[in-house]
């Protein structure tokens, strides 16, 4: 029987080389550097751009559509950059499987999508089973940033937060760190719509 052909990786794609076991972060980068991760990064925008602020840093982004991993890796590579990666996969998964415990420095959850409809809300990530997850990856002053344009996913997410209370919420404003726009909250701030921010640290 003929194998199956495995597709090659593009220049700034990361793929494991087993994705059932923990990934060891070194092997991402080449070094130890902390990473961050950004979960459902879209067309990287956000992501190349902390890459070119931060150098001394890594950065991850996890996508689950092929054709955006793709473009990600492509514009990082177009932009030079060693520190920045994409991984085509799904994003619980990621977290709860492959990177292994006190491994993560950052962790950025921003627009995702907020399933709406009450029987689609049982689908959105922030749940305490994936804060579970988040717990564990994060070093031990570990962050994790999020940031939504919807209200009602707002408060779902302040509510799961306060019952998780192993994280501790930290005050968040436009100049408290450099954190780029992404993609998705430049077309909605265009709508008119405002965004709410929540940043917390282990
Ligand atoms: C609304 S977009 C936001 C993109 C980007 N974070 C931004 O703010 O511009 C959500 C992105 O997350 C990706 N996504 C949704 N669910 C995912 C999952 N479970 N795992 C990985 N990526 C996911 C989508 O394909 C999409 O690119």
């Amino acid at each position: 029987m003929e194998a199956t052909k495995q597709r090659q990786p593009e220049a700034c794609e990361y793929m494991p080389s087993d994705y059932f076991d923990r990934i060891n972060p070194h092997d991402i980068f080449g070094n130890d550097a902390p990473i961050e991760v950004d979960l459902g990064c879209g067309d990287g925008s956000f992501l190349i751009a902390m890459a070119q602020q931060y150098p001394e840093r890594n950065f991850l982004g996890v996508e689950r559509l092929l054709g955006r991993a793709k473009k990600v890796s492509r514009k990082a590579e177009r932009a030079g950059l060693t520190n920045c990666k994409v991984l085509r996969l799904e994003s619980k998964y990621v977290i709860e499987y492959l990177f292994p415990p006190k491994s993560i420095d950052r962790l950025h959850l921003l627009c995702p999508d907020p399933w709406p409809k009450a029987r689609h809300h049982r689908r959105r990530l922030v749940q305490q089973d994936f804060l579970e997850c988040l717990y564990t990856a994060l070093k031990y002053d570990g962050e994790f940033c999020f940031k939504t344009d919807h209200p009602e996913y707002y408060e779902w997410v302040c509510e799961e937060m306060d019952q998780f209370k192993k994280l501790n919420q930290q005050e968040w404003t436009d100049d408290t760190f450099f954190y780029p726009k992404t993609d998705f909250q430049i077309q909605w701030e265009a709508e008119g719509k405002s965004m709410h921010q929540l940043w917390y640290k282990k």
